[in-house]
């Protein structure tokens, strides 16, 4: 948080089989399994490109299925309803803090893959709160910045502390 480039909007991909974006998604994907997160967003790695990798872990899964590493490019989200959910979301690069955030609970995301072939998916759930937050780092946009309750914003530590006093706070924050 501070580097100009996580405040910019990133450019369209023009050539997803490009040489420099399968080297961008390696890379992207070795960071993400370092910091075993749940997603990354090119702008994280100082690159301003409309490229995000996402995935959904067996302990978000919610009994439904969970999905493996995803790169989306050049995506577009649309919200299937008016519902939005608040749950708790941590960032790679707002380390250390974590805070409660509203997203719509149900999604259209649209995009390529690495193939350049069309991508069209419906998620629900914590796959519809990660793909949110991957695509608001395309537009500069870090969760701060959509929370409605800065009291909830604190650091991860003093939440797992105090977790009796927040609600909602029973369960780990995923990093994306
Ligand atoms: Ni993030």
């Amino acid at each position: 948080m501070g580097h100009p480039v996580l405040q910019e909007a990133a450019q369209l991909v023009e050539d997803p089989t490009a040489p420099e974006i399968r080297k961008l998604v390696q890379d992207m994907a070795e960071t993400l399994v370092d910091a075993e997160g749940a997603g990354l967003a090119a702008p994280q790695v100082h690159v301003p490109l409309r490229l995000v990798m996402f995935l959904v872990p067996g302990h978000r899964a919610d009994g439904g299925e969970t999905v493996p590493l995803t790169v989306l490019i050049n995506p577009q989200i649309t919200p299937l309803s008016d519902e939005m959910e608040e749950d708790w979301e941590a960032c790679l690069s707002v380390p250390g803090l974590t805070g409660l955030v509203p997203r719509w609970t149900s999604i259209r995301y649209t995009g390529i893959d690495l193939n350049g072939e069309p991508v069209e998916q419906v998620a629900g759930g914590f796959h519809a709160r990660v793909v949110q937050h991957e695509c608001d780092h395309l537009d500069g946009m870090l969760y701060p910045k959509r929370m409605t309750d800065l009291s909830m914003l604190m650091f991860s530590e003093e939440r797992r502390h105090y977790a009796e006093a927040w609600d909602n706070a029973v369960d780990e924050e995923d990093t994306a």
